[in-house]
């Protein structure tokens, strides 16, 4: 079959080459899923510059989480899956459901990913994809949905109706999250460096928009927008550059649920106003199986469809690299295979 491998010690997309693999076999609990469109996030990006946790891979590895295709054979003690099922693999493959106790593997790093013709997985790390989705909108969802759907559902108390959800940057959790956020009945306000795609955020649902980069201090706007009131919950995807501005747009009772570090390394992150305002911090680390059920469980009910910015063929799969790395995108960017 032919793969993509991110090669052993690679520090830049040079490292990203397409190779030749024998097919897998679908062993004991596995199913053969024949992949059908994958999905990158920030981390693959992170992974071919060898700036991953932990560094650069030490093995010839198999880039990407995020991957949707089609039952093609069941191993034994497989009671699942059959032939022909839409699935796609979940982030982590052993964490079922409860809370984390551990550091459970992800595909893509440390296990082999998803940007090949054919990935055997056990049925546990599986799950049924909502029956509107296409392939490549269903490839949007194992990362960046669950996390979402973890940050929103399940971190603290769940968001619900009447709600006011704040959500940095336009990209995979970002949007996934607005989709989400908007369709429990939330209102929505999303931050971008681009007027064009805050015009794109409000055709999801977002009701307020904020230019980061033309209003620095955003915090102020936030409390401006919602009348001094500040907001239930912040999808807060910039870490240390960020943290503080988000700990301000909290209302009383509200949650910051730190996902990300793209705001840079370094800033003002004293924890006061959570005090203040008796509010939580979550540390999100994507989700779990359950939460993946879930969510699909919501996206098929509300007919919500990944915001797609496009798909690339497996061929140019690099090209797809580094659209990722540029920033120049809206939502998800997808591979087909
Ligand atoms: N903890 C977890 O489980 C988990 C899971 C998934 C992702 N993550 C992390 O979460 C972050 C987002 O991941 P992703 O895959 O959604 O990334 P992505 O799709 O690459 O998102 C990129 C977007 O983030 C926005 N952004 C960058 N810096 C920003 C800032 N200072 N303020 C506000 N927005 C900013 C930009 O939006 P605009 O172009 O609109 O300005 C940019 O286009 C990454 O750090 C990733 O590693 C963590």
């Amino acid at each position: 079959m032919r793969v993509y491998e991110v090669q052993k010690g690679t520090t830049s997309l040079e490292g990203l080459r397409m190779a030749q693999r024998p097919d897998p076999q679908p062993g004991w609990h596995q199913l053969l899923i024949r992949v059908r469109a994958v999905s990158l996030n920030y981390r693959d990006h992170m992974v071919t510059l060898g700036r991953y946790f932990g560094g650069a891979v030490s093995r010839d590895t198999i880039p990407l989480s995020d991957g949707a295709g089609e039952v093609v054979a069941a191993g034994p003690g497989v009671t699942r899956f059959k032939a022909g099922d839409r699935v796609a693999g979940t982030f982590f493959q052993v964490w079922k459901d409860g809370p984390r106790s551990s550091s459970p593997p992800a595909l893509g790093v440390p296990l082999d990913g998803t940007l090949a013709e054919y990935i055997a997985l056990d049925q546990d790390g599986v799950v049924a994809i909502p029956t509107h989705l296409s392939f490549e909108e269903a490839a949007a969802l194992p990362c960046a949905g669950v996390t979402a759907w973890h940050a929103l559902m399940a971190a603290g108390r769940p968001v619900r109706a009447g709600d006011t959800v704040l959500c940095l940057g336009t990209g995979g959790v970002s949007t996934l999250a607005m989709q989400l956020a908007h369709a429990a009945g939330a209102r929505v306000i999303v931050t971008s460096s681009s007027d064009a795609k805050l015009e794109r955020a409000r055709k999801l649902g977002a009701s307020d928009t904020i230019n980061y980069t033309a209003t620095p201090e955003w915090e102020k706007e936030v409390a401006r927008v919602t009348g001094g009131r500040g907001v239930d919950c912040v999808i807060e995807i910039g870490g240390a550059g960020t943290l503080a501005r988000s700990m301000q747009s909290l209302g009383f009772g509200g949650k910051v649920c730190l996902i990300g570090f793209l705001g840079g390394p370094t800033g003002d992150t004293s924890p006061f106003p959570l005090m203040m305002k008796a509010a939580s911090l979550h540390g999100i680390s994507v989700g779990s199986t359950h939460m993946f059920e879930d969510m699909n469980r919501a996206i098929e009910q509300n007919r919500i469809q990944p915001a797609i910015d496009r798909v690339y063929p497996f061929e140019q799969a690099p090209d797809a690299y580094r659209r990722l790395a540029s920033g120049d995108f809206f939502g998800k960017l997808v591979i087909a295979v």
